[in-house]
């Protein structure tokens, strides 16, 4: 038996997750997966239970789960709080308690959604990317960190952006694999031009790709690969890059596919993972049967594939949200002209009905 550990968050999160929940209760019976489902809190939600955005007892379910599927933390009414207090540390401390160090953020095109990128067809229409974001290291993490009133009376504020070998070394292999598995190219993302952190992760890479001599390696200044993304993304296979610009680059990268509410994430570390959209709470239409929750319907496949041994469900999942788009149901991110409008719970339903007929082979 399997446990997964679940943590809806705030905003949209509880709204997503119960829908991506009646995926997930769908392929446990189907298949016969035995998994065992345990609710936690983190973030905003654990903050109002008890004032800290990861309770002792959310780490240790999260550590005792064979995966963790989360929704997304923050909102205004915690806006006010220190840094450290904040929901998204709670994240955040999960995230570096489990060492997830790899976030896997595929940017894939759904055809059927062409219509609703920003951009036109035929840039999009080629695009498949692999964003490979560090995830434990960088200014998110560095130290010293804080903010002061100087001698002079001005209020100063900072962080350190810093990375060691190892943490940039680890994560290059984890982006070489997969281009290994995929056309073969990596493009490593940094600011070498100019920070110190990011001249060693190009040394670092450069290192690595010794060991991967059919892998082709290029590297990009960050301002340029933001440019590059809307210029031509489909040049693009594997993007490997730190934190901080990993973070920014993902977000641009899914309006590629029309809606940050399509795009899926697995953090990855030593046999621990965890499955989260990356969007955010999106407290503008929270509690609105609006968001779509395709995103965490698709990272609940993406762990199907890395931490269940399911990879013949996590692809059926998939083939599930084809079928819908195909079917021409959306939410109203996603929508078009001639659509059919569905809320956050009638998507998960509508993927569920097409996941029945896949298994019975309609
Ligand atoms: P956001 O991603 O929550 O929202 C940005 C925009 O995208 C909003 O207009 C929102 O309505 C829309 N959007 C996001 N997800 C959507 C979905 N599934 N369906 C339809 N539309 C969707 O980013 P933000 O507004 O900058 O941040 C809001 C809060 O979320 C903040 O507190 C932030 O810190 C937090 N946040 C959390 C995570 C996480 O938990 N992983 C990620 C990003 C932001
Ligand atoms: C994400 C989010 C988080 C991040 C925040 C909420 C800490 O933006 O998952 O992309 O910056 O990593
Ligand atoms: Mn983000």
């Amino acid at each position: 038996m399997k446990k997964i550990a679940i943590f809806a968050g705030d905003g949209i999160g509880p709204e997503i997750v119960a829908s991506a929940r009646l995926v997930l209760d769908a392929v446990n019976t189907a298949a016969g997966l035995h998994l065992q489902c345990m609710e936690g809190a983190v973030g905003g939600a654990a903050i109002d239970r008890c004032g800290d955005p990861l309770p002792p007892e959310s780490l240790q379910m999260a550590l005792e789960a064979d995966a963790v599927l989360l929704g997304a933390v923050g909102g205004p009414q915690w806006d006010a709080l220190p840094p450290a207090q904040r929901p998204e540390q709670g994240l955040l401390r999960l995230r570096k308690g489990l060492d997830l160090y790899a976030n896997l953020r595929p940017v894939q095109i759904f055809p059927q959604l062409l219509d609703a990128s920003p951009l036109r067809p035929e840039l999009v229409r080629d695009v498949d990317i692999l964003v490979v974001r560090e995830l434990t290291g960088d200014i998110y993490f560095g130290q010293p960190r804080g903010s002061e009133t100087g001698p002079d009376g001005l209020r100063r504020a900072f962080n350190t952006m810093v990375y060691d070998e190892a943490e940039i070394r680890r994560i290059a292999h984890v982006g070489f694999r997969a281009a290994q598995g995929r056309r073969k190219r990596l493009c490593s993302v940094d600011k070498a031009n100019v920070l110190e952190t990011t001249r060693l992760w190009r040394e670092v890479v450069t290192e690595v790709a010794r060991e991967y001599p059919d892998v082709t390696l290029s590297h990009m200044y960050v301002d340029n690969a933001a440019m590059q993304l809307i210029r031509a993304p489909a040049q693009f296979d594997v993007l490997l890059t730190g934190n901080i610009f990993g973070d920014i680059l993902s977000d641009e990268a899914s309006q590629l596919t029309g809606s940050i509410g399509m795009l899926p994430s697995a953090s990855l570390g030593e046999g621990r993972a965890m499955y989260e959209p990356i969007h955010g709470s999106a407290p503008d239409i929270a509690g609105q049967d609006k968001a779509n929750p395709l995103a965490t319907i698709l990272s609940v496949a993406m762990m199907l594939r890395y931490s269940l041994g399911a990879e013949a469900w996590a692809e059926r999942v998939e083939r599930a949200v084809l079928r819908v788009l195909d079917s021409g149901y959306r939410t109203v991110d996603i929508a078009s002209p001639g659509t059919h409008l569905l809320g956050t719970r009638a998507m998960g339903q509508a993927v569920v009905a097409a996941l029945a007929q896949i298994d019975e082979g309609i």
